[in-house]
């Protein structure tokens, strides 16, 4: 069954993965991203959220089977506040009526296994309250005292708790609508590039993040494991943050999540 996929960040990276593999399965693909994609828009600003809904909207006809929210920046910046969490959010709340009309609709947040290091809390609590002004505000301010390192961790925490907090809920769960996030851990993508280049900054960035099982992982897996969540398949995950990290979640985490 062709099904009509749309997915942010789709030039570049786990984004153009999953769009080329969902593509390769016979499905229409709509890519969203600033740059080389059907539908261009800077998710960063109202104006680019809106051009996302409208487009999608006529492009779609209407209709869509399954929207993944993978856009992503993890400079410290403002920015990444507002593309990894109120872009995110964007494209899941406002496209959901599109879902609607899908026998099987589904939606997927690209988290991180960084929402396990430290944030802010001020920041994941403005970001939880629908702030985006404060969020941006308190990012600033990181900025200023040097603390912009726990942006990234930040959005990524929020959005993780957002999904957790709204999966069960009537307007996904209840319409019908499967909400999960992948969490990855370090995929070699344009991302990683510094981290991934030498086998010096290799080792570091593994020390930070463990991966015991087969180390730096390509886009292509987690695409798949995006193109399962997104399926016709997947009926009953609800709200899960799935770790594709070779690991880190285990080595950080051990059994404390039971
Ligand atoms: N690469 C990794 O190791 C890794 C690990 C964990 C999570 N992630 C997450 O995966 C997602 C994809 O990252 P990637 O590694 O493929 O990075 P990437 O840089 O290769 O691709 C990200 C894409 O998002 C687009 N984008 C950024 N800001 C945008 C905006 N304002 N509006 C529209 N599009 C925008 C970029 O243009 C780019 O094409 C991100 O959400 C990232 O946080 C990546």
């Amino acid at each position: 069954m062709t099904r009509t996929y749309l997915v942010t960040g789709s030039a570049s990276g786990i984004g153009a993965a999953t769009a080329d593999l969902l593509a390769a399965q016979g499905h229409r693909v709509i890519g969203v991203d600033m740059h080389d994609a059907d539908i261009v828009a800077d998710l960063t600003t109202h104006e680019g959220r809106a051009a996302l809904v409208e487009h999608a909207r006529d492009l779609s006809g209407g209709t869509i089977d399954a929207v993944i929210a993978n856009a992503g920046l993890a400079t410290e910046s403002t920015a990444t506040v507002a593309v990894n969490y109120f872009g995110a959010l964007a494209t899941l709340d406002c496209l959901r009526p599109l879902l609607a009309g899908s026998s099987a609709p589904r939606a997927v947040a690209t988290a991180s296994m960084a929402s396990l290091f430290p944030v802010d809390d001020e920041l994941v609590d403005a970001c939880l309250a629908h702030d985006e002004p404060a969020a941006l505000h308190r990012a600033k301010e990181l900025l200023d005292e040097g603390a912009g390192g726990l942006i990234y961790s930040s959005t990524k925490r929020a959005l993780v708790r957002w999904i957790r907090r709204s999966a069960a809920t009537d307007e996904w769960a209840g319409s019908g609508i499967p909400l999960n996030g992948v969490a990855p851990g370090i995929i070699r993508t344009p991302m990683t590039a510094t981290y991934t280049a030498t086998e010096e900054s290799r080792k570091a960035v593994l020390d930070m993040v463990p991966m015991p099982l087969n180390g730096i992982a390509e886009a292509e897996t987690v695409a798949h494991l995006i193109a399962y969540l997104t399926s016709v398949e997947n009926t009953h995950l609800c709200g899960q943050v799935v770790f594709i990290d070779g690991g880190s979640d285990v080595v950080i985490r051990g059994e404390s999540t039971w």
